[in-house]
């Protein structure tokens, strides 16, 4: 039976491209389970999971969880703002608190990035990184890519223009590994002082015209600003930002072709995406979250399938 190469889920970079093909194979198994009437498997009767949320979550928390039902796992959850970490807990102690109570693996979002991948040195549990501050968050650029394979039939030969804050983005980062180990082309797009300096060694286009960079496209991935990791500001005001690099559907409309929009979530309705677009059949935002459960069943099965080997 195939198996990943990892033992964890610390970031697509430690990936390679049958990891991601297993991934999808599997995800397209659990994706007809949670369209059956009974939505759930025995699978993971003997595992138990801790999700730790050191940061604000809607989608990859409740994703996670629910994943974790569906495969019939024990699950327990854990929020920084309530805990004892206020009182000056160490991640270690705080996890290996946790791991006394027989904890097999831990979903960890962390603000600070290679926080998982610190932990799964000093652990003994499998790690799956839900978001590490601007570094990595695997599981979303999955089921992005999922969700193009869905929507365009395959994910090779697809153009994929990333718009907005890509300095800031775990989500931009892990976009780019996996589009580009499935044969994508990928592009950025925003204020030149939201495209990160070594943007170049990553072997993406850069554009700063947005009008340009959805022509040359198939699919635009469109990204929140993300002012909570801002110290300064990084454009002139969020008008000006929105007239540039905002997405509303007479843009769309003048464009050569009709092309597919996606979005990680939280949207700012009318910032960098207008309502209209949003909620109009050419993007597949709430796709992405249906597709999310599936990936999240995925990954969790295939690396707990290595722990009880
Ligand atoms: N896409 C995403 O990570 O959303 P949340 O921050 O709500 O989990």
């Amino acid at each position: 039976m195939s198996e990943l190469s990892v033992d964890h889920l610390l970031g697509i970079k430690y990936l390679n491209k049958k990891d991601i093909e297993l991934i999808f194979e599997t995800a397209d198994h659990f994706k007809e389970v949670i369209n059956r009437p009974i939505k759930k498997v025995p699978s993971l009767r003997d595992i138990t999971i801790a999700n730790l949320f050191f940061e604000n979550s809607t989608r990859t928390k409740l994703s996670f969880e629910l994943a974790e039902k569906r495969l019939s796992a024990d699950v327990i959850n854990f929020s920084s703002a309530q805990s004892s970490v206020k009182k000056g807990e160490t991640l270690i102690d705080t996890v290996n608190n946790i791991l006394s109570m027989k904890v097999d693996m831990v979903v960890m979002r962390h603000p600070n990035p290679g926080a998982g991948v610190f932990l799964s040195k000093h652990v003994k549990a499998s790690i799956i990184n839900a978001g590490d501050g601007a570094h990595e968050h695997p599981t979303q650029a999955l089921l992005d890519s999922y969700s193009i394979r869905e929507r365009l039939g395959d994910v090779k030969g697809k153009k994929v223009v990333i718009v907005g804050d890509i300095l800031h983005s775990r989500v931009a980062l892990s976009n780019i590994f996996a589009l580009q180990l499935q044969g994508a082309q990928v592009m950025v797009c925003g204020p030149k002082t939201l495209i990160p300096k070594y943007i170049d060694k990553l072997g993406v286009k850069v554009e700063a015209n947005l009008r340009k960079a959805l022509n040359w496209c198939d699919v635009a991935n469109m990204l929140r600003v993300q002012n909570e990791r801002m110290e300064i500001s990084y454009f002139p005001s969020t008008r000006e930002y929105t007239q540039q690099f905002g997405v509303n559907k007479d843009l769309l409309n003048s464009l050569d072709k009709e092309i597919t929009i996606m979005h990680p979530g939280p949207i700012n309705r009318g910032v960098e995406i207008t309502s209209d677009v949003a909620d109009s059949k050419q993007a597949i935002i709430l796709n992405q979250v249906e597709n999310g459960v599936a990936i999240r069943m995925a990954v969790i099965y295939l690396l707990a399938s290595k722990i009880k080997q």
